[in-house]
C-alpha cells in the first residue's frame, strides 16, 4: 500500500540525482500502488519545496517532468499511491505541503484521527485542498515547525516530526522535507514499514529495500514507534520522545536490482511464474543433508519448546492462507498435531484459545500485511510463540516473530502472488518435517524419502513449464469470453482450487468461485449450466483411489449438465481424458506435494486470460502488492 522513497545527498552541490533516485525507486515500488505518483525536492536557497504530482501511473509524472524539468536538489522524497482516503486524483496525490509550502510530506497508512485534527486546524483558519488524511498531517507538521521557530528561533523538522508522531493515531510511515533544512529528510514509523539504505556520502529511505537496492545493499530497519533523521553523512534514530536509539541493527540485502527487473519477460508475472522451480529449489537449499537431517538455523525456538507444541494455528491472508491450508494437510498427516488455518483478520478479532504450547505460524510474502501483523501481535500477547514464514528480509512480521523461516523466492513484484506461493508451501513442508523430526513423529527414513521427493519437485514444475504451455494458452484463448468459472478440488486440491480461482479473479477480473469438490451437490452444482467452465484438480490416480474416484464422479455429474471441463491431472490418467474437454497434465508425485505442480498451469491460465483481455497482469486494478492497512 503506497510506496515511499527518500534521498539525502551532498548539501554543497545540488544536482539531478535526488530526483533520479526517487523516480527509479518509485518505478520499483509501483507494485505497492499506482493510483498517483509525486515527488518533492529541496535545495539550499529555495523558499518553498518543489512539488510535482500526477494522478495515474508513474509514467504520467515522468512525462510531465520531461516536459517541464524540475530544479536540481540536495534532498528528495517520492510517493506512489494506493488510495485509501480520497479518490485517485492530482490534488489527492502526495506529496502534500504545509500552509506556507515550506514543508512537504508523503505518507503510507491511514491516520485514524485525521477528521478531528482537520476540524481543529480548520477552526484555526487552515484550509484544505484535498480530502486526504495526509494533507492534514502536512498542515499539522508545518504548524508545529512554526511553533518551534517561535520557541527556539530556528526550524527543527526532526523535533517537529516526533511531536506530530505522538499526536497521530492509526498506521503511518511519513517522510518530510523542509526547504529551510535542505540537507535532511526525516521520517516516522508506526505500524507501517520504513527502511534506510546506507550509502557513501548519501543515504536513502524506502518502504522496502527495492526502493534503493540499485544504489546500496546495506540497510537499517527503522523500528516501531521510531523517527529517523537522514542526511548525506548521518542517520539518527530516535523514539517518539527524542531518546536516541543507539546502534540500530543493520543488515545486507542478499538480492540485487536485476533480480527485480523483468529480465526479458513480457511481464513480472511471466518471469515470476517461470521462477517457480527456482523458488522451490532455493527454499530447500542447505536445509537438510543426505541422511535426511533437517537443520533450520534461523528458527530460534529451541527443540524443547518445539517438542511441547500441541497445536498449530496458521494465520495469513489470500494466497498465503491457501499455502497455509496445504500445510495443514501435510503437517497433520506427518506430525499428528492439529493444525488450524485462519484468515489473520478473523483471528485477530475473536477470542482464540492459545496456550504457550500453541505454535502460531504467520505466513506472508511481503512481511508487512497489516492484518497478519496485528494477528501476530494478538497471538504473542497471549503467550504463544510465533514463527514467520516470510519472503522479505527484515520486514515487520519476521522482526516481530520469535523465529523466522525465510522463503527464498527472491523479490516478487507482480501484484498477484505466484512464486511466493510455491515457496511458502515448500517452507511449510520443511517446517512440518522438522517438527516430525524433533517430536520423533516419523522415522528418519520416512523423512528422507519425502525430502527426496521434494528435491525432485523443481524439475517437475519445470516439466509443466516446458510441456503444458501450449495447452494452457489454447484453453485460455477458447475461454476468454466466459463470464464465470468454478474451481473444484479435494484434499490438497481444495486450496489449489481456491488459489486458481483467486488468481483468475484478481488479474482477469472474471467471476470465479473455488469450492471443495465434495460440496458440489450441497449447492454449487446449481450454477452449472450448458458450457459453464469448471476446473477440477484431480488427485493422483495411484495411492488415493478413493479421492480420485470421488473427484471423477464430480466431473461426471457436471459433465452430464453440459459443463466445459478443464482438469489438472496426472499424466496418463485415462479416466480424466475421457471426460475432460481440456487436460493440463502433471508428472507423477506424492499427493501431499502435488500442490507445487498443480498450481502452475492455473497461474499461467489466469495470466493468459488477463493478457488476452488486454489487462496489465502485473498491476491489476484496485489491488496493491502489500496491504499495509487493516
Ligand atoms: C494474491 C495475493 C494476496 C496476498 C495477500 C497476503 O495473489 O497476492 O492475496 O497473498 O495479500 O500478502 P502477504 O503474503 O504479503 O502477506
Amino acid at each position: 500500500m503506497c510506496g515511499i522513497v527518500g534521498y539525502a545527498g551532498n548539501l554543497e552541490t545540488a544536482c539531478d540525482k535526488p530526483l533520479e533516485v526517487c523516480l527509479q525507486g518509485l518505478a520499483r515500488l509501483e507494485y505497492r500502488g499506482y493510483d498517483s505518483a509525486g515527488v518533492a525536492l529541496t535545495a539550499p536557497g529555495m523558499d518553498h519545496v518543489e512539488v510535482r504530482k500526477k494522478a495515474g501511473r508513474l509514467a504520467n509524472l515522468t512525462e510531465d517532468i520531461e516536459r517541464r524539468p524540475m530544479p536540481q536538489a540536495t534532498v528528495a522524497i517520492g510517493h506512489t499511491r494506493w488510495a485509501t482516503n480520497g479518490v485517485p486524483s492530482d490534488v489527492n496525490a502526495h506529496p502534500h505541503t504545509s500552509r506556507d509550502g515550506k514543508v512537504a510530506i508523503i505518507h503510507n497508512g491511514i491516520i485514524e484521527n485525521a477528521s478531528q485534527l482537520r476540524l481543529d486546524l480548520q477552526s484555526e483558519g487552515y484550509r484544505f485542498a484535498s480530502k486526504t488524511d495526509t494533507e492534514v498531517a502536512a498542515k499539522l507538521l508545518g504548524k508545529i515547525v512554526d511553533a518551534i521557530i517561535a520557541e527556539e528561533g530556528a526550524p527543527d523538522l526532526f523535533k517537529a516530526m516526533r511531536r506530530m508522531a505522538r499526536m497521530l493515531e492509526g498506521a503511518f510511515t511519513i517522510l518530510a522535507t523542509d526547504c529551510r533544512q535542505p540537507g535532511i529528510v526525516v521520517g516516522a514509523r508506526h505500524d507501517s514499514p520504513l527502511v534506510v539504505g546506507l550509502g557513501e556520502g548519501e543515504n536513502f529511505l524506502g518502504s522496502d529495500v527495492a526502493a534503493f537496492v540499485a544504489y546500496t545493499k546495506r540497510a537499517l530497519e527503522v523500528g516501531q514507534d521510531q523517527c529517523v533523521c537522514v542526511s548525506a553523512d548521518a542517520v539518527v534514530v530516535n523514539d517518539f520522545y527524542g531518546n536516541v536509539i543507539e546502534d540500530p541493527s543493520t543488515y545486507t540485502v542478499d538480492w540485487d536490482a536485476s533480480a527485480a527487473e523483468k529480465g526479458g519477460w513480457d511481464s513480472f508475472m511471466d518471469k515470476e511464474i517461470h521462477e517457480d522451480p527456482a523458488a522451490v529449489q532455493r527454499t530447500l537449499l542447505g536445509r537438510f543433508d543426505e541422511r535426511g537431517d533437517i537443520t533450520l538455523d534461523e528458527v530460534r525456538i529451541d527443540d524443547h519448546d518445539f517438542k511441547s507444541i500441541d497445536k498449530i494455528i496458521v494465520i495469513a491472508c489470500g494466497t498465503a492462507a491457501y499455502a497455509g491450508q496445504v500445510a495443514k494437510y501435510a503437517i497433520e498427516h506427518w506430525v499428528r498435531v492439529p493444525v488450524e488455518v485462519e484468515l489473520a483478520h478473523e483471528f485477530r478479532y475473536r477470542d482464540p484459545i492459545l496456550t504457550p504450547r500453541t505454535l502460531v505460524v504467520a505466513i506472508s510474502q511481503s512481511g508487512e500485511t497489516m492484518d497478519t501483523l496485528m494477528a501476530l501481535r494478538h497471538a504473542r500477547e497471549q503467550g504463544s510463540k510465533v514463527l514467520a514464514i516470510c519472503n522479505t528480509q527484515g520486514a515487520s512480521i519476521p522482526r516481530e516473530s520469535d523465529a523466522v523461516l525465510y522463503t527464498h523466492a527472491g523479490p516478487e513484484v507482480a501484484v498477484a502472488s505466484t512464486k511466493a506461493f510455491v515457496a511458502q508451501v515448500t517452507a511449510s513442508y520443511l517446517l512440518g518435517l522438522y517438527l516430525a523430526q524433533v517430536k520423533g513423529a516419523m522415522f528418519r527414513d520416512e523423512i528422507r524419502q519425502i525430502l527426496d521427493a521434494l528435491k525432485d519437485m523443481p524439475a517437475k514444475i519445470q516439466w509443466i513449464l516446458d510441456t503444458q504451455m501450449t495447452a494452457v494458452h489454447e484453453a485460455a484463448a477458447d475461454m476468454v469470453d466466459a463470464h464465470s468459472f468454478l474451481f473444484l478440488g479435494r484434499h490438497v486440491g481444495y486450496p489449489v482450487a481456491m488459489e486458481g480461482a483467486l488468481k483468475l479473479k484478481e488479474i482477469a477480473y472474471t467471476f470465479t468461485e473455488g469450492f471443495a469438490a465434495g460440496e458440489l451437490k450441497h449447492g454449487p452444482i446449481a450454477l452449472v449450466d450448458e458450457g459453464e467452465p469448471v476446473v477440477f484438480i484431480v488427485p493422483p490416480s495411484h495411492g488415493r483411489d478413493v479421492l480420485h474416484a470421488k473427484v471423477l464422479s464430480g466431473i461426471e455429474e457436471v459433465k452430464a449438465r453440459g459443463a466445459y471441463i478443464i482438469a489438472v491431472a496426472e499424466r496418463g490418467d485415462k479416466d480424466v481424458e475421457r471426460y475432460a474437454d481440456v487436460v493440463f497434465w502433471r508428472p507423477e508425485c506424492p499427493t501431499l506435494l502435488s500442490p507445487l505442480v498443480d498450481v502452475v498451469p492455473l497461474q499461467i491460465f489466469a495470466m493468459d486470460m488477463a493478457k488476452l483481455k488486454g489487462y496489465d497482469v502485473d498491476k491489476p486494478r484496485n489491488l496493491a502488492k502489500s496491504v499495509t492497512v487493516e
